[in-house]
């Protein structure tokens, strides 16, 4: 059974369709994202699946459970957190757990041992008797991200989980991630619009604009199947590049340009070509520096798509 199952889901706000018949299967314990450009329908995807909206027509099921017909049990499971979250203000981070500690139901020493497990996954002691008035946006977002898994969600739906943050509590996050999928088998789905942290963390992907869906794969798949290029370059002087125009004739290289002293060469994404290039210049003896092989990176097939469609 996959852990996420959505079916011809729609959403319209009025007259107007933010979700059109979206269908997705999340395996369990995966980390897949949602992509999209702002307005594309991914916090609204999350928000049905959180049972915060109720669909228009199709159906979303969470662990089998229908997120209509069976709200308890999916919110039982589910875990929530996205950008928008505030709590009482006046309240510090360990009190605002406690709080919904007791609010999922837990009393006691049961509460007490969920509460300090959250706090010490998320380094949440040094700040833990701060007012959230105080907090920094970095603190804010480890304590949403602690609430959202005091239940013990089996299924964690994370809206823009990193936005905002610094570098150093974005990657302690994304490890958090990680490890909740891959030792904990909870299964994440996450919104971002940084796709080098979605490429890092995500095994599947859908990218969907106006709300639907145009693409679904891993983002090797994905790329390879928009035919993007690999780049090579390296830094030649004028007189070598000149003799290199044989790299054109080269299986697998699309395209050559010379540019203030750098070479660059479009190729197909296959290993075997960055070799008969080394060929190449070991075979005219020519010394060049700076060489680097760029692979496409998820951004790029992400714009492609977009602008296609
Ligand atoms: N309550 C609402 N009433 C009317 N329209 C709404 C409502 N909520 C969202 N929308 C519209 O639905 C579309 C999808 O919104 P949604 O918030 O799901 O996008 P998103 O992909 O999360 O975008 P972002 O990347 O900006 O967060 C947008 O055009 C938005 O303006
Ligand atoms: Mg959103």
């Amino acid at each position: 059974m996959n852990a996420i199952e959505c079916t011809g889901l729609s959403k319209k706000y009025g007259e107007f369709t933010a979700l059109k018949d979206f269908n997705v299967s999340v395996e369990k314990g995966s980390v897949f994202g949602l992509l999209g450009p702002n307005g594309a329908g991914k916090s609204t995807t999350i928000n049905i699946l959180a049972t915060l909206l109720t669909p228009s027509s199709g159906s979303a099921k969470i662990l089998g459970f229908d997120v209509q017909t069976q709200a308890q049990e999916v919110r039982a499971w589910v875990g929530i957190c996205s950008g928008a979250s505030t709590f009482f203000e006046d309240l510090t981070s360990q009190e605002i757990l406690n709080y919904y500690a007791m609010l999922y139901g837990l009393g006691g020493q049961a509460r007490d041992k969920k509460v300090s497990e959250v706090i010490e996954m998320f380094g949440i002691s040094e700040f833990k008797d701060d007012q959230f008035r105080e907090l920094s946006t970095g603190m804010r977002q480890k304590t949403a991200l602690a609430k959202s898994l005091l239940n013990g969600p089996q299924v964690w739906l994370l809206d823009e989980p990193t936005l905002g943050l610094d570098v150093e509590i974005a990657r302690e996050v994304r490890e958090i991630i990680r490890r909740m999928a891959s030792e904990e088998d909870v299964t994440v789905l996450l919104t971002s619009h940084y796709l080098f942290e979605v490429e890092e963390l995500c095994q599947e992907v859908a990218v969907i604009n106006h709300g639907r869906k145009i693409a679904q794969g891993k983002p090797s798949q994905i790329k390879k199947e928009l035919g993007l290029l690999d780049v090579i370059s390296f830094t030649v002087n004028a007189l070598d590049a000149k003799r290199l125009s044989s790299l054109q004739r080269l299986k697998g290289v699309q395209a050559v340009h010379y540019l203030k002293g750098k070479m660059v060469l479009k190729t197909m994404p296959s290993p075997s070509v960055v070799g008969s290039v080394v060929d190449e210049l070991e075979k005219r003896k020519i010394r060049v520096r700076d060489l680097e092989v760029r692979k496409p990176t998820l951004e790029e097939a992400f714009l492609r798509l977009v602008e296609d469609a």
